[in-house]
This record gives C-alpha cells, sequence and structure tokens, in this order.
C-alpha cells in the first residue's frame, strides 16, 4: 500500500524502518544462563531482532555457554561445527549470518574460540552482556570482536529491565538475578575464575525489576546468585540487609506470593535467613544447599570450610525452624584422592539428611582450577561407578519423598497447559511438576490440590479444597 501510494515521504517511511532481523538463542548451564539470555533478548529486542526458535532462519546465532565440566564446554564446540555449515548454506542465498559466543566458555577462552571456530564473529563475557548491541554492530561491519574485560557493576547498571511483553511471554515464573559471581574458590570449580569476585546488585535495582515482573503477571520469582545467600547491600533504612531482610521485603509486593532463591552455600546460611524460613509463608519450603561430599578429608581438600558435622547440625537448625522444608543438593564423586571409604562418607550423609531433589556428578578437572593439577586422579571406570550407586540412592530418597505427598492437600502454581487436553502443569511448593485438572483453575493461579499418584517425573493431582497441610513434618520421608 505505501509503494503504490508512492511520493518521497513513503519512501523515507520505508528506508527508516528497520528491517525486522532474527536471532535464535541456545542456553547451556545454570539458570543464571537463563536469565542472561532473556535479558540479551530483551536488548537486542530493541536493535530490531526477534526471537527464532529455527536456527536456519537466524540472522545472529547466539550460544550461551557453559564451563562447569568439560562436557558442557565440548559441546559447544560441536554445535559451532553445525553452525557453520548452516552458515555457508545460508551465505550461498546471499544472506548474512552472525554468530556469537556467550557465556562461561567465552569468558575463559575468548580469543580461543576464534582460533578453534573461525566462523565465529562475537565472543562476549558474562560481565558485558550490556554491550551486546555495540558488540554486533562491529561484528557485522566484518570486525572480529572478543569482550570479555569490564567490571560487572557495568553489567549491573545497564542491562534492560525486562520487557513487559516478553515477561508475559515467558509465562508466571520468572528468575530474578541479585548476586553474581563467587570468592570461595572451591578447588573444583571454575565459576571464581569465570563470573569473577561476588558483587551484589543495590536493594533498589532488585525490588524495581521483582515490582515489574509482578505487574507483569509473574507469581513467582526465583533469586538468582552463585553464592546468592552471600547477598547483602544497604536497605533503604540505612541499615546492611543479608538475602532473609530482602526476601522480607520482597515479599510486601503485590502479587508475588511465592520466592525461591538459589544457589546457596552452608557457610552463608545466617540465622536472619533460618528465621525468614520460619516467617514468611511467601518463603517456599524448598532449599537447595549443595554439601558436595560427605568425607571431611575430602570437604577439606576441596576448600570447602566446613565439616560434615556442620553442614549436618545446619540442617537441623533449619529443619526446627521450618520442618517442612525439603532439601535439594549437589555431589561430586571422584575428586582427586578420593577413596571408597571417602565415598562411603557421601553415602552417609546424603542417608542422615534425605533428599527431596539432588543433582550429582563425576569430578571433571577444569584447566586452571588447583584439583585439576592434583595427584591420585581417580579413574573415570571408578567415578561411574560411585556415580551409579550414589544416583541410585538419590533417586531413591526423591521417589520416597513424592509418594510421601500421595493423598496430601497441597498448593500449586499453574504454569502452562498439560500434555493432554483438559491438564494443566504447575509446581508444587517443593518444586516438583504436578499436572492438575483444568477445573482447578487457571494459569497463574494457585490452586489447592489433592496428590493422587507420584510418577518418577511428576505429581498427578485432583482439584481440592479446604487448607493446605503445609506444615507437616516431612521426615517420615526419608530413606
Ligand atoms: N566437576 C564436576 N562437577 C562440578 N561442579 C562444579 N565444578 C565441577 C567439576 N569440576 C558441580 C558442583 C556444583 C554444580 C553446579 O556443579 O556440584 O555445585
Ligand atoms: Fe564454585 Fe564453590 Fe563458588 Fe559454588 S561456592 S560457585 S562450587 S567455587
Amino acid at each position: 500500500m505505501l509503494e503504490a501510494a508512492g511520493g518521497s515521504a513513503a519512501l523515507e517511511a520505508k528506508t527508516e524502518r528497520p528491517v525486522e532481523k532474527k536471532v535464535f538463542v541456545k542456553t547451556y548451564g545454570c539458570q543464571m544462563n537463563v536469565y542472561d539470555s532473556q535479558r540479551m533478548t530483551d536488548a537486542l529486542a530493541a536493535e530490531g531482532y526477534r526471537p527464532t526458535e529455527s536456527i536456519e532462519e537466524a540472522d545472529l546465532v547466539l550460544l550461551n555457554t557453559c564451563h562447569i565440566r568439560e562436557k558442557a564446554a565440548e559441546k559447544v564446540y560441536s554445535e559451532l561445527g553445525r553452525i557453520r555449515q548452516i552458515k555457508d548454506e545460508r551465505a550461498k542465498q546471499g544472506r548474512e549470518t552472525v554468530i556469537g559466543v556467550a557465556g562461561c566458555v567465552a569468558q575463559a577462552e575468548g580469543r580461543e574460540i576464534l582460533r578453534r571456530a573461525p566462523a565465529v564473529d562475537l565472543v562476549i563475557g558474562p560481565q558485558t552482556y550490556h554491550r551486546l548491541p555495540a558488540v554486533l554492530r562491529r561484528a557485522r561491519a566484518g570486525d572480529k570482536v572478543v569482550e570479555t574485560d569490564y567490571a560487572i557493576e557495568d553489567k549491573f547498571e545497564h542491562l534492560p529491565a525486562p520487557a513487559r511483553k516478553a515477561v508475559r511471554s515467558r509465562g508466571v515464573t520468572a528468575f530474578l538475578t541479585v548476586q553474581e559471581g563467587c570468592d570461595k574458590f572451591c578447588t573444583f570449580c571454575v565459576v571464581p575464575y569465570t563470573r569473577g569476585a561476588e558483587v551484589s546488585r543495590p536493594v533498589s535495582q532488585i525490588v524495581a525489576e521483582a515490582e515489574r515482573l509482578a505487574e507483569a503477571g509473574v507469581r513467582e520469582v526465583t533469586l538468582l546468585g552463585q553464592n546468592v545467600n552471600a547477598w547483602h547491600g544497604e536497605g533503604p533504612d540505612g541499615r546492611e540487609w543479608g538475602l532473609g531482610r530482602l526476601l522480607f521485603r520482597l515479599a510486601e509486593i503485590p502479587g508475588l506470593d511465592r520466592l525461591r532463591y538459589t544457589t546457596s552455600h552452608p557457610r552463608d546460611m545466617d540465622d536472619a535467613l533460618i528465621a525468614a524460613h520460619r516467617d514468611l509463608d511467601k518463603l517456599m519450603p524448598y532449599l537447595h544447599l549443595p554439601v558436595q561430599a560427605g568425607s571431611d578429608r575430602i570437604l577439606k581438600a576441596m576448600n570447602r570450610r566446613h565439616t560434615a558435622a556442620d553442614y549436618l547440625r545446619l540442617i537441623e537448625r533449619i529443619r526446627a525452624a521450618r520442618p517442612d522444608i525439603a532439601m535439594s543438593g549437589d555431589f561430586i564423586v571422584g575428586f582427586p584422592g578420593e577413596t571408597e571409604e571417602d565415598f562411603q562418607d557421601t553415602m552417609r550423609i546424603v542417608r542422615a539428611v534425605g533428599y527431596a531433589q539432588a543433582f550429582s556428578f563425576k569430578y571433571s578437572p577444569r584447566p586452571g582450577t588447583p584439583g585439576a593439577e592434583m595427584e591420585d586422579q581417580v579413574p573415570d571406570a571408578v567415578k561411574d561407578d560411585r556415580l551409579q550407586r550414589l544416583q541410585a540412592l538419590l533417586t531413591e530418597q526423591s521417589q520416597a519423598f513424592a509418594q510421601s505427598l500421595v493423598g496430601r492437600t497441597i498448593d500449586v502454581l499453574l504454569e502452562k497447559p498439560g500434555r493432554h487436553p483438559g491438564q494443566l502443569v504447575g509446581r508444587s511448593p517443593w518444586l516438583q511438576p504436578v499436572v492438575a485438572d483444568e477445573r482447578a483453575g487457571t494459569v497463574g493461579d494457585i490452586v489447592r490440590v489433592r496428590i493422587t499418584h507420584a510418577g518418577p517425573n511428576s505429581l498427578l493431582s485432583e482439584p481440592a479444597s479446604g487448607p493446605a497441610e503445609m506444615t507437616k513434618s516431612l521426615k517420615g520421608a526419608h530413606v
């Protein structure tokens, strides 16, 4: 129509309108990468890039990568091989494709990525995402750009706020980064090198973002940080706040009815945070508190700076404050020097705690970390065997926990349509997926249901009324 109308005004309008481009973002690793990918997508939207699910039609392919274990890092290079072929195909049709690598592999390997994968056009570290539009313009002009050197405060200062429309499309739960980086230097871990020193986001920024999320319909927010419970900041009252106090402030925001946080270090679980678990109904009774190993000798070699007994005492205090809390954790098997006896200590601590959910990994030596240099690396076959035994125990525990909920009435936040017509899927307070009847409510509602069946990956339910039995002790669920 515009063209038919002719005239110079119409022509000008045509040339000024930005041509819509498409971006395909692939996210590896932790929830913080998910959050960062969303912020990058928001920043790119302002540049005229719309997200696409199809890599073939993408003008910009962005891999947001993970460096935590070797497997995760190597996956990036095989994916880049595949993307190079797509780039070549598109080039034959005269279409440009910019390939970008973001995340922890970008930070750790920088220019080396360009050497191993020359089709890559830009490499951008996690502290630098606010500069992505400028970096992209340089890459499109033909430069190979490596941008990994910025103060993290800049990122927090300049990252775009979540766009209301984008938030709506992402559903009723959201992540919110409050802290980034780590000063703990566990000897197996690359995070202190890739994400840098611990930095806390200011209270005002966090509250503003949480309010924005709530206004866009978000009901549940998970606060993120590599060491989230090390978060601290100056409150509006001029006092030093810790995570516990921050959670109380966020609980005042209308519409935000569920709060979670992850990931925590045992040494930073202070009294105020434990009190928040006791006093704050909106804080969900679920805590991801990795211990990594059960042997004091290995914990020392890992530089965890606590013993197995310290950890168990801490859990006792947390459970005294919030009897229905479900524990989650991370474990590493086959750390250098780990004997069968050390491994049995890990099995013992798992039995003593009783985990509702847990993640377990084979130790993977990471370049530049002290663990990679240690003698007595454990053979892969031994790691495999230990991982299998540990995972069998952890699965048994999570299934026993799920089973203990059958017949109980619980509150579920409905998140999305289920696989079958008439079904919705939501989350229990303990983060399990729950399949609900759509007569129970609509997406965004927190509804009361009775658990009828515990499957391996989700719970089934029927609508219920009356009070949820939230404060029952879950100790009986332990294996
Ligand atoms: N090898 C295996 N697992 C690791 N993790 C961190 N570094 C390594 C490594 N080098 C695990 C820890 C951590 C989780 C995010 O990943 O259990 O808590
Ligand atoms: Fe890594 Fe330890 Fe820091 Fe967690 S606390 S990010 S495991 S160094």
